[in-house]
């Protein structure tokens, strides 16, 4: 990997259809709001939230450098943002399939770099972003951060993709206090439309004014956040899909019944437990548990046993399945029902298709 400004052999083809993406951000940044100045994007982690603000990213005309520290999720990366391209592209001019996704991967570069390896990595000068989007841990982002502090250009603006941690927190050892925020997206990336800005107390307005910019240039409903728990979505949603849980376990109903109030009586997409099964056990898990660390008292933070045992195992839900055409034999709600079938047997709950 050589470089975020790479010369790439197009087609023809697939220079016009680069030209036309170019033109349609221009023009979007142009006239609806003040350009955020950013032009090149590094997103560290490559699972289901990285790779999906990867895509993103290059689909809305920034050049991306894809970090992390593993070769296969990389590829596994890779895999999945084909896969979402195509879904894409389906819905353009068949001629220009090909082409569009071509274009899009092109803009990503991707690079392997692990912080617990090596205290050292060569941040490009002309990175104006970093986002990361790596494992819920405090430690890993502050080894992270602090590698990446010292090497990035002074102007690199620092931001975090935390579902759950404060940000304050995961920044409070870099030097770049005033240029340091909070951009918390949504799975699926690609589909859905918002995005929480987030100041913590040291962003500076102009920082913070460029990541909402940031995030309207990437087709995005920005709302704006302060640095309390779980911002907004999650403060709401993960203790509700904990109590959907409790509610199981305690037998007030069956599984695909949960699951079909909430879609047709409230509205929801998906039930709590196939959103659960999509978001994965293990994201739901770490976050109440570093709420209920720091906020004890509150019962709405207590991780469910259920959902602790199956994480524990190892069993988080669809995100696992990463082969090809996102096809899966086995979804973790199932699992959840194996796991609850000896006290709380719950019959013909349909798994989920994908
Ligand atoms: N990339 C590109 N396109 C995709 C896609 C992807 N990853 N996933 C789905 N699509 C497209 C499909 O191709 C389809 O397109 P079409 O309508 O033109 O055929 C369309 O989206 C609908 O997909 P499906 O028919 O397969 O399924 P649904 O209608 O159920 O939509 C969904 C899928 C968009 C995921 C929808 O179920 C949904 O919005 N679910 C709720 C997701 C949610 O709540 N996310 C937030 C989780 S919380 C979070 O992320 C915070 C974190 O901190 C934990």
């Amino acid at each position: 990997m050589e470089g975020f400004f790479i010369f790439k052999t197009f087609s023809s083809q697939q220079f016009l259809f680069s030209f036309k993406v170019e033109m349609t951000t221009l023009i979007s940044r142009r006239f609806c709001h003040q350009p955020s100045g950013i032009k090149n994007v590094a997103v560290f982690g490559g699972g289901l939230m990285g790779s999906g603000i990867a895509q993103v990213a290059a689909q809305s005309g920034f050049n991306v450098t894809l970090v992390d520290q593993q070769k296969k999720v990389l590829e596994d990366a890779q895999k999945r943002i084909r896969q979402s391209l195509e879904k894409v592209a389906k819905k353009q001019d068949k001629v220009e399939q090909s082409e569009f996704v071509d274009s899009i991967i092109s803009r990503i570069d991707t690079e392997q770099f692990d912080a617990n390896k090596s205290s050292t990595f060569a941040v490009r000068p002309e990175t104006d972003l970093i986002i990361e989007a790596i494992v819920e841990n405090m430690d890993a982002k502050h080894k992270l951060f602090s590698v990446l502090d010292a090497s990035a250009s002074e102007k690199t603006i620092f931001a975090t993709n935390t579902s759950s941690l404060p940000v304050v927190e995961i920044f409070k050892h870099v030097k770049r206090q005033s240029l340091v925020g909070g951009l918390h997206y949504f799975n699926p990336v690609p589909m859905m439309k918002l995005l929480e800005v987030v100041k913590a107390e040291s962003t500076s307005e102009e920082t913070f004014e460029k990541l909402c910019n940031f995030g309207t240039e990437m087709n995005k409903t920005v709302v704006k956040c302060k640095d309390t728990p779980g911002f907004i979505v999650n403060r709401l949603l993960v203790p509700y899909l904990a109590e959907a849980v409790r509610m199981l376990e305690r037998g007030d109903a069956e599984m695909k019944d949960i699951d079909t109030a909430m879609k047709l009586g409230a509205g929801y997409p998906m039930g709590p437990f196939e959103l659960l099964d999509y978001v994965g056990l293990d994201t739901c898990v770490a976050v109440l548990q570093g709420w209920s660390e720091s906020y004890p008292d509150n019962p709405s933070f207590r991780v469910p046993d259920t959902m602790k045992k199956l994480a524990t195992e190892g069993k988080l839900g669809r995100k696992r399945k990463v082969e090809k055409d996102f096809i899966v034999t086995q979804s973790n709600v199932m699992e959840l029902r194996y796991h609850l079938d000896g006290f709380n047997p719950l019959v013909n709950y349909v798994q989920h298709s994908i």
